[in-house]
């Protein structure tokens, strides 16, 4: 049998006032990623071909965010926020266009939705239904739309403000997605009216009007947590946690040691080899790699970086965007790294800024040690040669190059280019003087008797 095709729309036009936030709801994050991003990745990993996403004026911020994630998408936007069905039909052309088998419509601000919900979804509409929404058992049923079944058949979705207070009782709350056939979906969306207690045209009308129209409606139920949607800053927290909860259970099945899984912060889209070991209290970025049995120890900071084969890193260690650490390198404690190479073996043991650096294989840099990249216009770069020693508490003004196994004197100011197997010491040159401190102290002692012989 020949695959349906399928068109997913994401609704995301809604500023989301209730997030208290200049930021458009759908473009806050949880597990470092916006919560649109994580709608688009789910409809891409379920396989579906085209996607639509409707956004509100001057949201370009969304459209761009969509873009990235999903160069396919198209954007439409919705001139008036007046409801799910009316944003649905802003990409009314998309479904004339296309002529999709289904037509999926879901939320831009259910980011825990996974692919394998998606198709489930999609699967009554196979079977013949005109219909399918996805409902869960609320612990709390406020604020969710609530299914409406008679004789084991969903008849009606009535939303919070219009229920009555038996249909308030029904814990079986839409879960905001729904599956229409393509050949009845423009009919039964420009059937909805806004006759209704906030005047919206409302999605949720879709199954009592289909159920007029003598189609069929079905529930497919599903865990909540799969459906949380997110219209305040606590349900944003809400949604964090379970999206850890499952990239830690991930991450533990995969085979990596989380020492206490609780307390590691991952991203969606976290990149762990083998043997990796990590300590309590690390929190991952976004975009991080470690490979085979590396160690992140504890309270460290990592985003954007790669850590190669057993590299070492922290405890209280910063890894910034465009950190590249190779096999065996170790970063240790309170160094901070941003787009700069540690080769293989190279260390930086303690209290050091490299930025925009290359440290070469087994280079040792002393504790202390900055890259001064910044001349308060530009950056500019390090390049430090393979097996250089570098004194501790040395500055190295960018733009500069230390050579191949050249030494740098502890506390040096290196603002010259070093080359291969040289010292370079760039400090004052001590002083030393003989009896200096007893003369100091024979004064102090002479000053003393005399305040004395005064009294
Ligand atoms: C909606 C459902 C409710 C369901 C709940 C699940 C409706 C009428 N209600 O309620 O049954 O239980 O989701 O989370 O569908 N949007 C637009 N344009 C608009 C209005 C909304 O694009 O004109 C977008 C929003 O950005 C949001 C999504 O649609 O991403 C849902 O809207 P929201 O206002 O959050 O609906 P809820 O009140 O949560
Ligand atoms: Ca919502």
């Amino acid at each position: 049998m020949k695959a349906r095709t399928c068109l997913a729309i994401v609704l995301a036009a809604g500023e989301g006032t209730r997030m208290r936030s200049a930021v458009p709801k759908v473009l806050h994050a949880i597990a470092g990623r916006s919560l649109i991003a994580h709608v688009l990745a789910a409809i891409a990993e379920a396989g579906i071909a085209d996607t639509a996403v409707v956004i509100g004026p001057g949201q370009e911020a969304v459209a761009a965010e969509a873009q990235r994630v999903l160069p396919g998408a198209t954007a439409f936007v919705q001139r008036e926020q007046r409801g799910t069905a009316h944003a649905a039909l802003a990409a009314k052309e998309a479904i004339g266009r296309l002529a999709p088998d289904d037509v999926l419509i879901v939320y831009g601000d259910t980011p825990l939705i996974r692919p394998e919900t998606l198709m489930r979804l999609r699967a009554p509409l196979g079977a013949g239904a005109a219909i399918a929404v996805l409902g869960f058992r609320a612990a709390n049923p406020f604020g969710y739309g609530r299914l409406v079944v008679a004789d084991g058949k969903l008849v009606a979705i009535r939303e919070e403000a219009d229920a009555s207070a038996a249909e308030r009782a029904i814990n079986l709350c839409n879960g905001g997605l729904m599956a229409l056939a393509g050949n009845h979906a423009l009919a039964i969306l420009e059937q909805i009216s806004n006759d209704n207690r906030k005047g919206e045209f409302y999605l949720t009308d879709a199954v009592e009007i289909a159920c007029g129209m003598k189609l069929d409606a079905v529930a497919v139920e599903v865990e909540e947590d799969d459906v949380r949607g997110i219209n305040t800053k606590a349900q944003l927290a809400e949604a964090e946690s379970v999206a850890q909860q499952r990239l830690r259970k991930a991450a533990l099945d995969a085979g990596v040691t989380l020492v206490a899984p609780e307390t590691v912060f991952l991203s969606a889209d976290t990149k762990f080899g083998k043997d990796v070991v990590v300590e309590p209290y690390v929190v991952f970025g976004e975009n991080v790699t470690v490979e085979d049995g590396a160690v992140i120890h504890s309270f460290s900071h990592v985003a954007s970086a790669h850590i190669g084969k057993r590299a070492s890193v922290g405890p209280f260690a910063r890894l910034r965007p465009g950190a590249k650490l190779g096999e065996g390198a170790r970063i240790g404690n309170f160094v901070e790294v941003k787009q700069s190479a540690i080769e293989a073996g190279a260390k930086v043991n303690h209290l050091s800024y490299i930025g925009d650096a290359s440290v070469g294989a087994n280079a040792n840099i002393g504790a202390g040690t900055i890259t001064c990249n910044y001349d308060g216009i530009q950056k500019h770069r390090t390049e430090i040669g393979d097996e250089a020693f570098v004194g501790s508490n040395s500055a190295l003004v960018a733009p500069v190059r230390i050579g191949k196994r050249a030494y740098i004197g502890s506390g040096s100011v290196i603002t010259a280019n070093v080359p291969d197997d040289a010292l370079a010491l760039g400090r004052g040159r001590q002083v030393v003087k003989e009896g200096w401190a007893s003369r100091l102290r024979g004064l102090k002692s002479l000053g003393k008797k005399k305040a004395h012989s005064h009294d």
